[in-house]
């Protein structure tokens, strides 16, 4: 290893991982936890710590994971309600949350935690939720993870939040924690995770047991608890293209800026506008109250939606540059760039050629508005929607965009007038000007 690598990762270390007293803290915080929720258990109901806590590979500010194990005979419902009660009663600034089923997220003692409910099982084939995976995972890292490579761990998932490509939800899509310590194990380090992601082409199969091997994803990683799974299903194509060209680039010039990049330097009104005004495109804001259902079911919906309105914006002829979204505390905004906002009243229409039979039907139908031109029958007809903001108000009419959407999104939302994008959506606007690598910050 270069020393410059060397010496990267011992600031990254010193940064990100807990120290010794750190580490006691929050072991002790973790057993005091499960007592607090045994009390509320029977003896058949077992709480057990998993997660990163539980396996050593935690960074400063972790979360403590605790699933209680349910007999299999107990009742789904039955579970998460003495789950989500008993949470409220232990935790606070509690929050419902939602994996394949409802769960609790929390503080406790100032610490992040999570309480999950899952069966009790005794082997991955009587497994009834995704969620009853878990523990083996806690097992399989525990037993194979060596403490040196636990460091190597914290290492990618650091430098993997620096890219902004950790975390499985939807939100990001990208590396889980327990993908990250998979990668370890197969390559050893840090840095030959990135040695080798660096030529990594989609549909890359990491075979670490033997497992299905029809999986579409850009990434395929088997699950080694659960040959039939793919750890990495989650990384989308965006997130997985990222990292093979960060780990070039962090190899060709390794930085501390790609673990800890600077964020967004924010931008006065006027170079906003300047920069607006450079690119002379149009910009479309469509802002509605965010629907009240949990942010793993709500990013998925907001994404759909941006891509169904880019569809049919397409389809009615708008060329569109750059699209995205931002989910705020109480409103979504959708943000499309166009190059023109307003197309030409009228649209070329094609008919067919002479010589087939159906050109009669084609001028009888738009009569002396018809005209031959080359070979054919062409008509100018009026444009059902020439302006953009009209074609998005026939979408929203017409389109199904989402169960949780739709309510939300015609009569309550609203357009961005010119002079709100810099008083009430700079941050976002920013944001969405921004086409910089992370580690370019
Ligand atoms: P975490 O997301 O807390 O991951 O999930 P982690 O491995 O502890 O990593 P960090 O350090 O907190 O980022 C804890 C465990 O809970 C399971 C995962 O299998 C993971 O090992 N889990 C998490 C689910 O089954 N479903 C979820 O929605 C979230
Ligand atoms: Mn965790
Ligand atoms: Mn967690």
């Amino acid at each position: 290893m270069s020393a410059k690598l060397k010496q990267i990762e011992e600031k990254v270390l010193d940064q990100v991982k807990p120290n010794a007293e750190k580490r006691e803290e929050i072991e002790r915080v973790s057993e005091e936890l499960l007592e607090a929720i045994e009390e509320h258990l029977e003896p058949s109901e077992k709480p057990r710590l998993v997660g990163s806590v539980s396996k050593g590979t935690f960074l400063n500010d972790p979360d403590i994971d605790i699933f209680v194990k349910f007999p299999i005979s107990t009742a789904k419902d039955e579970m998460e309600k003495k789950i989500l009660d008993l949470g409220e009663e232990i935790l606070e600034e509690t929050e419902e949350r939602y994996a394949e089923h409802p769960y609790i997220h929390g503080t406790f003692q100032g610490f992040k935690a999570d309480i999950v409910p899952c069966y009790d099982i005794e082997e991955i084939s009587q497994m009834k939720s995704a969620v009853d995976r878990t523990p083996f995972h806690t097992d399989y890292v525990g037993e194979n993870l060596s403490s040196e490579q636990r460091d190597e761990a914290i290492l990618l998932k650091a430098y993997l939040k620096g890219i902004d490509a950790y975390g499985a939800e939807a939100k990001v899509w990208g590396f889980s924690g327990y993908l990250c310590e998979l990668l370890i194990l197969h390559y050893g380090s840090f840095e030959n995770v990135l040695k080798n992601a660096k030529d990594w082409r989609p549909k890359k199969i990491l075979e670490m047991v033997e497992g299905e091997r029809s999986f579409e994803d850009p990434l395929v990683v088997i699950d080694p608890v659960d040959p039939e799974r793919n750890v990495a299903s989650p990384v989308s194509l965006e997130k997985f293209a990222l990292f093979v060209l960060s780990s070039k680039m962090f190899l060709k010039e390794p930085k501390l800026r790609f673990f800890f990049p600077n964020g967004l330097e924010e931008k006065s009104a006027e170079t906003l506008s300047e920069i607006l005004e450079e690119r002379s495109t149009d910009l479309v804001g469509w802002r509605f109250p965010k629907p009240d259902i949990v942010q793993d079911n709500l990013y998925p919906q907001v994404q759909r939606c941006i891509k169904k309105f880019k569809q049919h914006l397409i389809r009615k002829d708008f060329e569109i540059l750059h699209s995205d979204y931002f989910v705020k505390d109480e409103v979504v905004l959708l943000i499309f760039e166009v190059e023109y906002a307003e197309l030409s009243k009228i649209k070329k229409h094609r008919g067919p050629p002479v010589w087939i039979d159906n050109t009669e039907e084609f001028i009888a139908k738009y009569g002396e508005d018809a005209y031959l031109e080359g070979e054919r029958s062409w008509v100018d007809r009026e444009r059902k929607n020439s302006s953009v903001k009209d074609a998005m108000r026939q979408i929203m009419k017409e389109v199904d965009l989402g169960s949780a959407i739709n309510p939300m999104l015609e009569e309550k939302g609203e357009f961005l007038a010119d002079e709100q994008w810099i008083e009430e959506e700079k941050r976002a606007l920013n944001k969405f000007l921004d086409k910089k690598f992370p580690w370019e910050h």
